[in-house]
């Protein structure tokens, strides 16, 4: 049952990369908070598991399978769900290589899915927001936007257009209604970052998992949850002062790291 605070009653939430990870977490809590939970993911199986989920526990959920990368499926699928009064801009890629291990090819996959996917779904979803007479709209930077993370060329450089394309988003429609928001997590425990050990260090994973557990300073990965707390709160009425910020979420890594 929704609660008084943070509710999402009667709320439209669309979030990418919703089958999986960070995004799978937000679409179950906004659920329980009593949102229409729309799942866009190019994963069907788990676009369509997540959205089982929620409706086996009471809830409302759509899966749409769309690659956020292209811009009219994107609109297309905006364009079905008509009110979105919350975006969150989840999916997204890594790639691991400093810039003489980034082939263009893998700069350009980056750049495809994680600038220009956010791009696609802020292009699609602001009209239909403007139209109803505003929204909230959460990103995902990440601390490598903000810090030197060693070996991260590509995502670097798509986290810090997420952020900055945060920033110009939430100026230019601060009169509309339309709040937008990032956050920067670093290491959050999700099938990404099995992913990236498992093809970047294999035979290695664990002893990986280890070091960098302890790049955050709290000594752990956050949890997918504890992420999703953060995004409901920026995403929710109670955080109505909120725009065009950066927040980290991060164990201690970016002030405590000296
Ligand atoms: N896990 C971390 O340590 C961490 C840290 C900081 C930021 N982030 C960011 O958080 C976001 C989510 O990461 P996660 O750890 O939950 O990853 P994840 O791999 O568990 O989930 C990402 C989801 O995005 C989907 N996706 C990928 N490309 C897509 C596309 N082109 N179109 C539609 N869907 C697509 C995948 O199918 C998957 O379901 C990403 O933007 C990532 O960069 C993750």
């Amino acid at each position: 049952m929704a609660g008084s605070i943070f509710s999402l009653q009667s709320k439209t939430a669309v979030v990418t990369g919703g089958g999986s990870g960070i995004g799978k977490a937000v679409a179950l809590l906004f659920a329980r908070q009593g949102a229409h939970v729309h799942v866009l993911d190019l994963n069907e199986e788990n676009a369509n598991t997540v959205v089982h989920e929620i409706q086996q526990a009471g809830g409302q959920a759509t899966a749409h399978v769309v690659n956020v990368a292209r811009q009219k499926e994107v609109v297309a699928v905006f364009e079905k769900i008509a009110t979105p009064n919350i975006l969150v801009n989840s999916a997204g890629v890594s790639h691991i290589g400093k810039l003489e291990n980034t082939p263009e090819e893998d700069f350009d996959r980056i750049y495809e899915v994680n600038v220009k996917g956010t791009y696609n779904c802020l292009y699609a979803a602001v009209p239909l927001m403007k139209k109803a007479g505003g929204g909230a709209i959460l990103n995902m930077a990440s601390i490598a936007a903000v810090v030197g993370i060693p070996d991260r060329f590509a995502y670097s450089m798509s986290k810090g257009a997420v952020y900055a394309m945060t920033l110009s988003l939430a100026k230019d429609y601060v009169k509309e209604g339309i709040r937008c928001n990032s956050i920067s997590p670093a290491r959050v425990h999700t099938p990404f970052v099995d992913g990236f050990l498992a093809k970047n260090y294999p035979g290695k994973e664990q002893e990986m998992f280890e070091k960098l557990s302890q790049t955050q300073p709290i000594g752990r990965m956050a949890k997918p949850e504890e992420i999703a707390g953060l995004i409901l709160y920026l995403c929710s009425d109670e955080a109505s002062f909120i725009t065009g910020c950066d927040y980290p979420i991060d164990g201690g890594f970016i002030k405590l790291n000296n």
